[in-house]
């Protein structure tokens, strides 16, 4: 049987299929591994299940030799040196799809809350200050009809902006490629990054972080920005310079913005906590009950499928077949 270390519980679906095919060691502990316990752990295992806070670089892999599959519990990757377990003919595997859905609608959450200013409505009210109805109370922006950029139009930007029907908005989008879907659907228009940026009202980020996505949008992307803008970024942290969104929403380039990620993770900075014209959420974009299963059973069947010598399903580093496979 083969022997699969998982950094950190997941929900039981995928553990049980786990255990019907190998040996399957889980942290005890109710916290994330230090690398040094990772390395621990992973040593003389076969197959990994790890999480996208979990750093598995040179280090990690090299301490494993026996290690032939890596599944991580999520569909960004950038948290593995995919290179490396290429070298070393490792598979590397994520869990896309299922999380698309659930992604797209945490990023109109985050639009709505700025938006609306319900976060900063809500502490109002609760904070008994809320003492009768004023016509000039909370003025919010409105969505509907307005212009929704969205950098990165892959899967979940895809679904994100397919979502904005009701709002009847005009969207733009980035990527390299044509989206065939958002411009037969939505009539949206493939534009610059720096056209985008000057005429959306909403700006939506889902790219994945890759070395030329990070700080795709600095201080000179902020500053092309119309002063009634909205950013929301439920992609990764770094794609954003936070310290230059940090100046950009203090001096009110923008209107504000809606964040599910950060720079340096789990680290917020305090000046971003002090400020009401931002939404902050702990990287929850995919944390629903469903998806969280479903995200558990595929990342389970990748592993499998990688230990029985099956190429699976959401293989990342292909590549890996034209090595010789451990
Ligand atoms: N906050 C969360 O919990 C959460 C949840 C799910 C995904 N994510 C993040 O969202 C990212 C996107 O996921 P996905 O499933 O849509 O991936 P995807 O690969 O389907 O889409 C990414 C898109 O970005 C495009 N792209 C790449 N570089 C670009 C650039 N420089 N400019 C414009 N477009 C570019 C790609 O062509 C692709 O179409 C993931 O990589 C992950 O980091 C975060």
């Amino acid at each position: 049987m083969y022997s699969v270390f998982v950094t950190r519980r997941i929900p039981d679906d995928g553990l049980e299929l786990l255990r019907k095919h190998s040996r399957v060691h889980v942290n005890p502990c109710d916290r994330s591994l230090t690398k040094e316990e990772i390395i621990e752990g992973v040593r003389d295992k076969d197959g990994l299940l790890c999480l996208l806070n979990d750093t598995i670089d040179r280090e990690v892999i090299e301490s494993a030799p026996k290690l032939r599959v890596i599944a991580n519990y999520a569909v960004g990757y950038n948290n593995i040196d995919v290179k490396t377990a290429s070298e070393k003919g490792v598979m590397v595997t994520n869990t896309p799809d299922v999380l698309t859905d659930t992604t797209a609608e945490m990023a109109w959450a985050l639009l709505f809350a700025v938006a609306r200013r319900v976060v900063e409505s809500d502490r109002y009210t609760r904070d008994g200050r809320f003492t009768g109805w004023d016509p000039m109370l909370m003025l919010g922006v409105d969505v509907t009809g307005k212009t929704l950029g969205v950098i990165g139009a892959g899967r979940i930007g895809t679904a994100f902006a397919l979502k904005s029907r009701g709002f009847n908005m005009k969207v733009l989008y980035t990527d390299q490629h044509v989206n065939a879907v958002l411009e037969k659907e939505l009539h949206a228009e493939k534009a610059e990054l720096q056209d985008l940026l000057e005429d959306a009202d909403f700006v939506s980020i889902h790219v994945p972080l890759l070395d030329d996505t990070y700080h795709l949008i600095g201080e000179n992307e902020l500053r092309r920005m119309k002063k009634n803008a909205i950013l929301i970024n439920t992609s990764r942290g770094a794609v954003v310079d936070e310290k230059a969104l940090i100046k950009a929403l203090k001096e009110k380039w923008i209107t504000g913005a809606g964040l599910d990620v950060y720079e340096h993770e789990p680290h917020v900075p305090d000046e971003l906590k002090k400020l009401d014209n931002v939404v902050l959420t702990p990287h929850i974009a995919s944390a629903t009950f469903e998806t969280r299963r479903k995200m558990a059973v595929i990342a389970a069947e990748n592993l499998i499928a990688g230990l029985n010598g099956t190429r699976p399903p959401n293989c990342v580093n292909p590549e890996v077949y034209t090595k010789k496979v451990k």
